[in-house]
């Protein structure tokens, strides 16, 4: 498992167009960092989605019907996940996040506000197969908000659709937010935030890295670089190296130019009709969308049944 990652990683760092994937973001700062961001004027998607969730609480729980187990798929800190209680009332809230550190701090906290539901936590990388035998005959609403859906390419996204709808087997569905496309100078402000917290949480991944690897990144000789890529239709993250410079971890190294970039993030933003047929071509029989004033974000719930 540790060797996988650490194979996983160098094989990124070595590629000819260098990467780290995003997941690497979330150690203990970087998790703290991403909620910084969330609060940011500049980032809208958390706030924005929040707003729809609340607005049509009723109606979101009127399309997903009876809700026997949750699976909060990135559940974090399970603030979000744990504001559908009032409306949803599921018997079981299941928690799952690459991080269990998180998780299991969150789960004692809302166990007591919530005695009736059953909760677990679950480490869970998504970029494992799905398989929740032990629930093969509960009917499963699957919970992915705040756009985490694009991180993945829309293929990959397709690929994901496809694996929860063999999951559910004809039932239950999935309730997500997703983030719209919209004028660039928007979307470019919102990963190059004035207050430069989206460059750290960008920068951490380093210092991640260096503890994963026992690496020497220098975090001076980098810096953040986020664009919009209009052919793709993804807000693309990289690291820009302000010198020459060698890195090294155990058993290797990587020379890097002046201007050379580390890839690491994809965020991929849709229009609803993209995003709908997406989901309806993975094999979901119906959606049903929701959004905010201004079309900024989406929420959707497909349904199996
Ligand atoms: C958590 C993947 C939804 O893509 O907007 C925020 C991560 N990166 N600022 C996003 C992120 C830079 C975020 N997601």
């Amino acid at each position: 498992m540790e060797g996988a990652r650490v194979q996983e990683i160098l094989s990124g760092l070595l590629a000819q167009n260098p990467s780290i994937s995003p997941k690497y973001f979330y150690d203990g700062l970087g998790s703290r960092l991403f909620e910084i961001i969330t609060l940011l004027d500049e980032y809208y998607p958390t706030r924005t989605e929040g707003a729809i969730m609340s607005q049509y609480s009723a109606e979101i729980a009127k399309a997903i019907g009876k809700c026997d187990v949750l699976l909060d798929l990135g559940a974090g800190n399970c603030q979000k996940g744990s504001a559908l209680f009032d409306s949803l009332m599921p018997v079981e809230y299941r928690a799952l996040d690459i991080s269990k550190e998180f998780l299991e701090e969150a789960i004692a906290g809302l166990q007591s506000k919530f005695p009736h539901i059953l909760m677990t936590a679950q480490e869970f990388d998504l970029q494992n197969p799905l398989s929740f035998p032990e629930l093969a005959t509960r009917k499963k609403t699957f919970f992915y908000p705040g756009s985490s859906i694009g991180n993945f390419d829309p293929k990959a996204a397709s690929n994901l659709f496809h694996n929860l709808a063999k999951v559910c087997d004809g039932a239950g569905g999935l309730l997500i937010g997703v983030d719209l496309i919209k004028p660039l100078d928007i979307l470019n402000k919102a990963y190059n935030d004035s207050l430069g917290i989206t460059a750290a949480f960008n920068k951490n991944v380093l210092l991640n890295i260096n503890r994963i690897l026992s690496s020497n990144f220098q975090l001076d000789c980098w810096e953040h670089y986020a664009i919009f890529n209009e052919e793709l239709g993804c807000i693309q993250m990289y690291l820009r190296a302000t010198k020459d410079q060698r890195v090294t971890w155990q058993g290797g190294e990587r020379l890097f130019k002046a201007s050379e970039l580390i890839h690491t993030e994809n965020s991929y933003k849709y229009t609803q009709q993209h995003f709908e047929s997406l989901l309806i071509s993975a094999g979901f029989k119906s959606t049903q969308s929701w959004t905010d004033p201004r079309n900024q974000f989406l929420v959707t719930y497909a349904s199996f049944a």
